[in-house]
């Protein structure tokens, strides 16, 4: 099969036909992954049958996985994927996490050392809605406002949760995530181009008031989510799509709950943005 790369959108994303998944890659098809992923942020491989193995193993190519927090949502027998889900066990417990953000943020950017790469596998996706909405924040960075970029240059936001954000974890889970700091502008150790790393777990800015802080980080959520950054993902059952959380905000979207979402989810370990 012939390996090829599509852009799907004009700031971000691509798609990648001619690799098959559910084979272990071999080093060709690796490489287009690998450079793809650099190049364009968001990748995205449809028709794959990926069962959990074959999910971590291809995880593992890229780092080591990251196994959440939230261990109440980890596939059975496979605590590496955490499961996605609005579907309901017998006993009306829930299988999986089942709103994972419906705002802009970059996944674990709560931890020390945010995960670099997320992959996301959907198994069953509603007719309509529940599309996944990626912006592209070199290009957030680039176009920064002069007033933004001075108020921000230098400056480090203090991320965390709270229960608006994070309404699943247990109060157990919640204290365990202490706030920490991260550079408001961080240099892509793959790319060495400057991104904006902010999104909704970013809740202070170091050395600021609160009162201070407030309306510079609105400010900056409001630019890093603008159209022009922004693919949106349509689900179709056995898309794997992988986007690089050092240099991209997602942002899930709501759909009918009459019909069901089933994912499973990987992250690769990251270190100490800078
Ligand atoms: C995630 C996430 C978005 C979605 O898996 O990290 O934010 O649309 N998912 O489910
Ligand atoms: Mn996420």
């Amino acid at each position: 099969m012939t390996i090829s790369v599509h852009r799907l959108h004009e700031s971000l994303g691509a798609e990648i036909r001619g690799i098959d998944l559910s084979r272990p890659l071999d080093d060709t098809s690796f490489a287009t992954i690998a450079t793809a992923f650099l190049d364009h942020q968001v990748i995205v491989l449809r028709g794959q049958q990926l069962p959990p193995e074959r999910h971590i193993a291809l995880t593992r190519r890229f780092g080591n996985p990251e196994i959440h927090i939230l261990e109440q949502f980890h596939l059975v027998g496979h605590h590496e994927i955490l499961v996605l889900s609005n579907r309901k066990h017998a006993d009306g417990t829930p299988v999986g996490l089942e709103d994972a953000g419906r705002y802009w943020h970059t996944d674990v950017s709560f931890w020390p050392e945010p995960s670099t790469a997320s992959l996301l596998y959907s198994l069953e996706v509603p007719p309509e809605g529940g599309d996944t909405m990626f912006t592209n924040q070199y290009a957030a960075y680039d176009a920064l406002p002069d007033e933004l970029r001075r108020q921000l240059d230098g400056r480090r936001l203090l991320h965390g949760l709270n229960r608006v954000v994070a309404p699943k974890f247990t109060d157990e889970q919640l204290a365990r995530v202490v706030p920490v700091s991260h550079p408001a502008f961080r240099t892509h150790p793959g790319t060495g181009r400057k991104a904006v790393f902010a999104g909704a777990f970013a809740m202070g800015i170091e050395g600021m008031t609160d009162a201070a802080a407030r309306p510079i980080l609105d400010a900056l959520y409001a630019h890093c989510g603008e159209d022009r950054f922004r693919y949106v993902h349509r689900w179709r059952a056995g898309d794997l799509v992988m986007w690089d959380n050092r240099c991209v905000l997602h942002h899930a979207t709501p759909f009918d709950p009459a019909y069901a979402r089933h994912m499973h989810r990987t992250t690769v370990s990251g270190g100490r943005p800078i």
